[in-house]
């Protein structure tokens, strides 16, 4: 894999320029960061008239949580921020995310190394980022950390992180669409 990845990030080119550009956020449990991820970038794409131009979905490492919807700390958060977190439902990576995304966005290495291991050839990896190397004010190798075991503070901290790199990403997605 391309590490250490350039900083900050740029997204990948699309694979089939007439095709929306897909964006696949992956974390552990697919409840709590990568849906938050990926309803905030849904609705700040909505926001910038690129709707039918961009897919983001999102899918966990753990099987654990698959079918359920959001952590209500994760949904709570959102909804106090303006977001509807009702649609989600729980899924769980396999190789398949890779080749079916033109961006893989994963929220920690741990996340990554996960992913590393499901690729059936290197090259499905040419597509996989960290998250937050798009988030113009963190280090290269920052993470979004795992809220699951803190308090709702942790969630709010994951929704700022997660606001601000997706406001980077829709820029760039903007000259790209
Ligand atoms: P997430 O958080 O990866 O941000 O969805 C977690 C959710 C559930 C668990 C771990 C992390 N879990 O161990 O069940």
């Amino acid at each position: 894999m391309n590490e250490p990845h350039l900083h900050p990030a740029e997204l990948p080119p699309p694979r089939q320029p007439e095709s929306p550009y897909t964006i696949a956020m992956v974390c552990l449990g697919n409840i709590c960061r990568s849906p938050m991820a990926q309803v905030v970038l849904t609705e700040k794409v909505r926001r910038a008239g690129l709707g039918s131009a961009v897919e983001i979905r999102s899918c966990g490492t753990g099987d654990w949580h698959v079918g359920e919807p959001m952590d209500h700390r994760a949904a709570a958060a959102l909804s106090a921020h303006g977001y509807d977190p009702s649609l989600h439902r729980a899924a769980h990576f396999d190789a398949s995310w890779l080749d079916a995304s033109d961006a893989v966005l994963a929220m920690d290495r741990a996340n990554l190394r996960d992913i590393r291991a499901a690729a059936a050839n290197p090259s499905q990896l040419d597509r996989v980022r960290l998250f937050r190397n798009f988030d113009p004010e963190a280090a290269a190798d920052a993470e979004v950390p795992d809220p699951w075991y803190g308090g709702p503070d942790g969630f709010e901290e994951v929704l700022a992180m997660v606001e601000r790199t997706t406001d980077a990403l829709v820029e760039q997605l903007q000259r790209r669409c």
